[in-house]
């Protein structure tokens, strides 16, 4: 049986949070028996808004290290850099045929970075969608994973796919439209910044981001410093925000009857009797997560390490890239008719 193919790429900018751990990396984990996996590294994509390189090598290693620690298997997925595989950048060219300088000026990511970065409006991100378009169809994926913020650039791939079929396809699906697609069927977790305010992000204040590369006393410091109250004035009260996300990181590294006790005890709580201690709480919370992010940390560093495997492992993600790629490439440039003997 011929099993969907899901993509996803990830731009080599920053180290892992546990925001992008428990709401993509570990949904994509869960995946990788179910569906034809494509994982890459959008390092092409980083640079329209980081032209300096200086730190790129870093940072591709370590993606490519913190996410095979968090459990991807690149024997069973096709994980990649994308600048190994060229035959992205001869479907780019098409497509950016297909693209009209009004759409992609209409796209919101490109009005926002515009905003952020007036002195650096490049047309690689003009047409960074366009790329994003090239990346999916180059491997024909039926199934991109992606969060609200990328929904336009998939509805844009889609119009590409549709406008390159229409134009040279004579009646047939040369690259097929690609699907947003949530896995967890619609219970992706969300985790917020630990002062309360918004979601944890690394453009967030670092102390309020718990990285996967924390140390141990670093990560207990992070904890400790929490947003918390005085705790709920009523019994059974309803959790502020900031409180909820404890219990959500706590019902996502500990035991389920830790979470148990510290719920009972927030549920009999109220101003006259504060029954929770929040330090407690925070403390167990503190030991769970280092337990839990320990092993995976310990993992990226050896691998970071160890210059033979990830070069081994981005070889030969490369060579199954490449030939993914270039039978899509071939029939590209059949229906276009850009082949001449
Ligand atoms: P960041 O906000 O740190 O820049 P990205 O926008 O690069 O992260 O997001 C990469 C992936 O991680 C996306 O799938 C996004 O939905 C997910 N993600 C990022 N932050 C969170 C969070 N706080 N909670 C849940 N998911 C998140
Ligand atoms: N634009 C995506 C982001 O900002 C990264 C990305 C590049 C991507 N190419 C992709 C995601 C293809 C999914 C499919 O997160």
């Amino acid at each position: 049986m011929n099993k969907d193919r899901v993509l996803t790429g990830i731009r080599p900018t920053g180290f892992l949070h546990l925001g992008n751990y428990f709401g993509a990396t570990r949904n994509f984990l869960a995946m990788q028996a179910a569906y034809e996996c494509f994982v890459f590294v959008a390092d092409w994509h980083s640079l329209t808004t980081h032209p300096d390189t200086s730190e790129l090598r870093n940072s591709v290693r370590r993606v490519v290290a913190e996410n095979i620690a968090c459990g991807l298997n690149p024997d069973q997925v096709t994980l990649y850099v994308q600048s190994d595989v060229p035959e992205i950048a001869e479907l780019y060219l098409y497509l950016n045929m297909m693209a009209y300088k009004g759409e992609l000026e209409k796209t919101t990511t490109f009005k926002d970075k515009v905003r952020q970065h007036p002195d650096n409006v490049n047309a690689g991100l003009l047409t960074y969608p366009v790329l994003q378009a090239a990346d999916i169809l180059i491997h024909r994926a039926e199934k991109v994973p992606v969060g609200k913020d990328q929904e336009q650039h998939l509805e844009m791939a889609r119009n590409f796919a549709q406008r390159f079929n229409y134009r040279y396809g004579q009646g047939e699906t040369i690259l097929p439209e690609p699907q947003a697609f949530n896995y967890s069927g619609g219970e992706l977790v969300k985790i917020l910044s630990l002062d309360g305010n918004g979601k944890m992000s690394k453009s967030e204040n670092a102390m309020n981001t718990i990285y996967l590369a924390d140390d141990d006393d670093l990560l207990r410091k992070k904890i400790m410093k929490a947003k918390t109250d005085q705790g709920p004035a009523e019994p059974n009260s309803p959790k502020p925000d900031y409180i909820e996300n404890l219990f959500t990181l706590m019902r996502l590294v500990s035991s389920p009857d830790t979470v148990a006790r510290f719920e009972a005890d927030y549920a009999a709580s109220s101003a006259g009797q504060v029954v929770i201690r929040y330090g407690d709480m925070k403390k167990q919370l503190a030991e769970d997560m280092v337990r839990f992010l320990q092993p995976i940390r310990e993992k990226t560093n050896a691998m970071l390490a160890d210059e033979q495997y990830l070069a081994t492992v981005m070889r030969q993600g490369a060579e199954k890239a490449r030939a993914s790629a270039s039978a899509t490439l071939q029939a590209v440039r059949k229906a276009i008719g850009v082949k001449y003997y």
